[in-house]
């Protein structure tokens, strides 16, 4: 969960380090530092804190440095603080690492490096590692590139590192196993950019290499990157990806928080995700990753959904649409909870993984041992080249863009469209979707972006609700069928940036405990369209109102009933019921959000998350 870059070339190398590690501060925001060479010496600064707290830590250059390294913190291993905060750099003063991940097993190494007298400054497993690379050059008398190949093979662990060499300055080494890690090729090989992913380095070149997992390069400007197999030594070819990414998708392009800014991209992402598979006109769903394995989802037993978080919730509005669409058995399994449960897995399962940064370590450990045990794995993600991508046997990527906030709103909509479009097309394949049916909905999934539209031009009267819950302790949000998973997802907004406890319930669980909280005031958030147990809904209201509870219900266009026993109403457009939840879940976001801004807290970067959980 940490973000690292470097550069090497001809340039100015500190302030394009320093502007990628901003971009990339979304990743974790603990502590920042850089490693600069200018030609004569290698200096480190580092600091607890943001990067503009190492900014200002840094001195006036006098010259300038053409390599550098930089690294934004999420701690795992020591708490955040100068010392530990990275580069670490190895006792002999040479060698510098700049690193995202974990090593497991970095205190067995700790325990031999101390016993060869090496000594530690820092309570980090990348100070053990950088350490260890150092031993190994020097056992063994080599070069960087293969001490640390040597090195990683004695690692137990997940890392994306570069590495730096004070005896030989014109060269970075980084390897890749678990943390993802993109390398920028300027052109004619004039310059390398590196990062955890491609917003550090996309103003100035689109061509990329991803590393693939157990994979380490060395980077020389003026030489192709030499890509090695890290367990072998074997040589690799790089594969050059032309980026789709530009850098104003990135910045936050005049909205005052990243996650306004996502909010607002839904109709262009949900259009960007149907786009080239949604085909009314021919009456068809194109998705190559699905038709290269249709038999094995036809003659699937069952589908087992693996995610977190709002991934995870995605993946509860996917098994209603895949049973009643596709008439397949569906179970949603928390990664966490699967990978350790010892599950029962047959070749009979398709598994989908569903992933917006595809690196999460739980989702990615989840599906390694369930290919390991005859799955077919599908991997539903947002971010090309992701490890979770490339980890499963085909899969479709959701084109949402980068999603910088830590809160998934774009992410969300954009994986149920494209989960949505699966149980479409598998349902028409089994058989189980008459074909009037099966283009009613391609032709209501067209509308969706403008209905997300109007939805978004309620904003100034949902931040108006929004101010009357900025004190309230907690609240409840209830939704029934499609739309319970979205009222747990509308629980999840609200909580993870505003602090303000919240808890998602299916609507007719109410009796069961919840409504114990409700009192004069309290407030309950709930999803009454006009579809499915619309009656039942109504009545779970009436026992709010008996209590006085106050009530945020969202609705269709024109619903009178709710509108008089409610405080406020939400209208959203018509919809049918399997595809509601691209609607119903616009008014929670917008409501989290502004609740979260009134509050005064960091929307894009909530306390104590992160946006990718790469370590467990
Ligand atoms: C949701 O707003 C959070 N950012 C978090 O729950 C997130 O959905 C979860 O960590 C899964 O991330 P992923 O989709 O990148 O795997």
């Amino acid at each position: 969960m940490c973000g690292i870059t470097g550069y090497i070339g001809s340039r100015d190398a500190y302030p394009i380090v320093i502007k990628g590690l901003q971009r990339l501060e979304y990743r974790g925001y603990d502590s920042a530092g850089v490693l600069l060479y200018d030609g004569s010496n290698a200096q480190v600064y580092k600091t607890k804190g943001k990067v503009a707290d190492l900014q200002a830590v840094v001195p006036d250059l006098q010259q300038k440095g053409t390599i550098c390294i930089g690294h934004t913190r999420w701690a795992t291993h020591g708490v955040p603080n100068d010392v530990n905060s990275h580069p670490h750099v190895s006792n002999s003063g040479d060698l510098a690492i700049v690193h995202n991940g974990i090593i497991e097993n970095y205190d067995t190494i700790k325990a031999e490096l101390t016993q060869r007298g090496y000594t530690f400054k820092s309570d980090t497993d990348t100070e053990v590692l950088v350490n260890l690379i150092e031993e190994v050059q020097k056992v063994n008398q080599c070069k960087l590139g293969k001490a640390v190949q040597l090195a990683l093979n004695e690692v137990i662990g997940a890392y994306a590192i570069a590495v730096f060499d004070q005896k030989k300055p014109d060269e970075l080494v980084v390897a890749k196993l678990g943390s993802p890690l993109a390398i920028g090729i300027g052109e004619n090989n004039s310059e390398f950019f590196v990062a955890s992913d491609a917003s550090p380095f996309i103003e100035y070149t689109k061509n990329a290499v991803y590393l693939d997992d157990e994979e380490l390069a060395i980077i020389k400007v003026g030489r192709d990157i030499r890509i090695r197999k890290i367990h072998d030594d074997s040589q690799v070819s790089p594969e050059v990806q032309a980026l789709q990414l530009n850098l104003s998708q990135i910045e936050k392009e005049g909205f005052d928080h990243f996650m306004l800014k996502e909010i607002y991209e839904q109709p262009k992402a949900i259009k960007d995700t149907y786009r080239g598979r949604l085909l009314p006109n021919e009456g068809i769903i194109r998705m190559a990753g699905v038709e290269e394995y249709i038999e094995r989802f036809k003659s699937a037993d069952r589908i087992i959904i693996i995610a977190c978080g709002t991934s995870w919730h995605a993946g509860l509005v996917a098994e209603y649409l895949f049973e009643e669409i596709a008439r397949i058995p569906v179970e949603v399994e928390y990664a966490s909870e699967f990978r350790y449960r010892n599950p029962i897995i047959t070749e009979k399962d398709v598994v989908i993984a569903i992933s917006q940064s595809g690196e999460t370590a739980d989702s990615l450990a989840a599906i390694k041992m369930a290919k390991a045990q005859g799955a077919y794995v599908f991997g539903v993600c947002n971010v090309v080249g992701s490890s979770i991508a490339r980890e499963s046997h085909s899969g479709a990527y959701t084109h949402a863009g980068p999603e910088i906030g830590v809160a998934s709103t774009k992410a969300f909509t954009t994986q149920i469209t494209l989960l949505t479009l699966i149980a479409l097309k598998l349902g028409k394949e089994k058989g189980n979707l008459a074909n009037s049916d099966f283009h009613a909905h391609l032709q209501n999934m067209e509308l969706i972006p403008s209905k997300v539209e109007k939805i978004l031009k309620q904003d100034a009267a949902i931040k108006e609700i929004a101010s009357e819950f900025l004190e309230t302790p907690s609240c409840l949000y209830l939704g029934r069928g499609y739309n319970f998973p979205v009222a747990l997802e509308g629980a999840l907004k609200l909580k993870e940036i505003s602090y303000i406890h919240a808890e998602g319930y299916p609507a007719a669980e109410m009796k069961h405990g919840p409504i114990a909280l409700i009192e004069d005031g309290y407030p309950v958030i709930v999803i009454a369209i006009n579809k499915g147990h619309y009656e039942k809904v109504v009545s779970n209201i009436q026992e709010i109102k008996s209590r006085k509870g106050k009530i945020i219900a969202v609705v269709t266009e024109g619903d009178v009933t709710v509108k008089e026993m409610a405080d406020h109403v939400i209208e959203i457009p018509e919809v049918e019921e399997a595809l509601s939840p691209l609607l119903t879940t616009i008014p929670l976001q917008l409501l989290s959000y502004h609740v979260a801004v009134a509050r005064g807290c960091n929307v894009d970067q909530p306390r104590n998350l992160a946006k990718s959980v790469t370590v467990e």
